[in-house]
């Protein structure tokens, strides 16, 4: 049964935390009592212990650092109910054959974003992808795995430059093949800001716009991808046309060598 004592008792833990000056900053803006309940439901059942800290604060979406019950990191996504977004993200989930009507209440199309990012983490990573583990969803609030180390979390692409170039490179366009051909997924928005470096290796992360290939604005989002992974590449001195990159990322998938 949810409890608000005992989610009071939960924050006033968390908020007495030094490490947790920033917390009392977003509470009261991301933390409304449904997504409060939310966060109180995944404790209860185990998936995490506490939030640590902020990792991220976004327009749509917040990122936290939380602690499983071994005490192993990991990565909480908080979406926000009350921003006005709206618009904004129905291009990318209606026309998804993997959902039915859009809802027309802001908190359930928020569920169903959160849920949709869930799936897409979920069906690239059993492709190979190089992507968060998904460990969880509920409601407006997904657990995923927590890619950084002791020191935080790992640097966007956007703010390091790989030490390994060939590897790195290699490994995001096999990751690119399995994303997109392996999995089936488009992007959707991909960027220097949604690659994060790891051990000198890629990590997709965002995955909430991604969209199936029979979405039917999957092809303008694909060619959007590329214009943006061609610009990527050239930061490597590798230069593809946008136009190739389809080619290229269909054969390392294996796909374009059965024809
Ligand atoms: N699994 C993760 N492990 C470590 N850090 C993460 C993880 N997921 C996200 N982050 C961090 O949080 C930031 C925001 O995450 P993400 O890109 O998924 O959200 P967003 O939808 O872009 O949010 P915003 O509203 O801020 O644009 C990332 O740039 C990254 O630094
Ligand atoms: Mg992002």
């Amino acid at each position: 049964m949810y409890d608000q004592r005992r989610v009071e008792e939960l924050l006033a833990r968390w908020e007495n935390d030094p490490h947790n000056a920033e917390m009392r900053k977003v509470r009261n803006e991301v933390f409304d009592v449904l997504t409060l309940r939310t966060i109180y439901k995944l404790i209860e059942s185990g998936v995490f212990s506490r939030l640590l800290r902020v990792i991220s604060t976004g327009k749509e979406a917040n990122v936290f650092l939380a602690n499983d019950v071994a005490g192993n990191p990991l990565a909480v996504k908080i979406y926000r109910v009350d921003t006005s977004e709206f618009r904004r993200i129905l291009p990318y989930i209606d026309g998804d054959p993997r959902f039915g009507r859009i809802p027309r209440d802001r908190r359930r199309l928020v569920h169903l974003w959160t849920k949709k990012e869930f799936k897409n983490l979920d069906a690239a990573f059993r492709a190979g992808a190089p992507v968060p583990y998904p460990v969880a969803v509920r409601n407006n609030v997904l657990v995923m795995e927590f890619i950084g180390d002791d020191e935080g979390p790992a640097p966007r692409l956007r703010d390091t430059f790989p030490e390994d170039e060939g590897r790195f490179v290699d490994a995001l366009l096999d990751g690119l093949a399995k994303f997109y051909f392996g999995a089936g997924l488009v992007h959707a928005d991909l960027s220097e800001y949604n690659i994060l470096v790891r051990d000198s290796l890629p990590v997709i992360i965002d995955l909430g716009q991604s969209v199936p290939w029979d979405h039917p604005n999957a092809p303008f989002f694909f060619q959007r991808d590329m214009r943006q992974l061609s610009k990527i590449l050239a930061e490597f001195d590798k230069d593809f046309a946008p136009d190739e990159l389809y080619r290229m990322l269909k054969e390392r998938s294996g796909d374009g060598r059965k024809r």
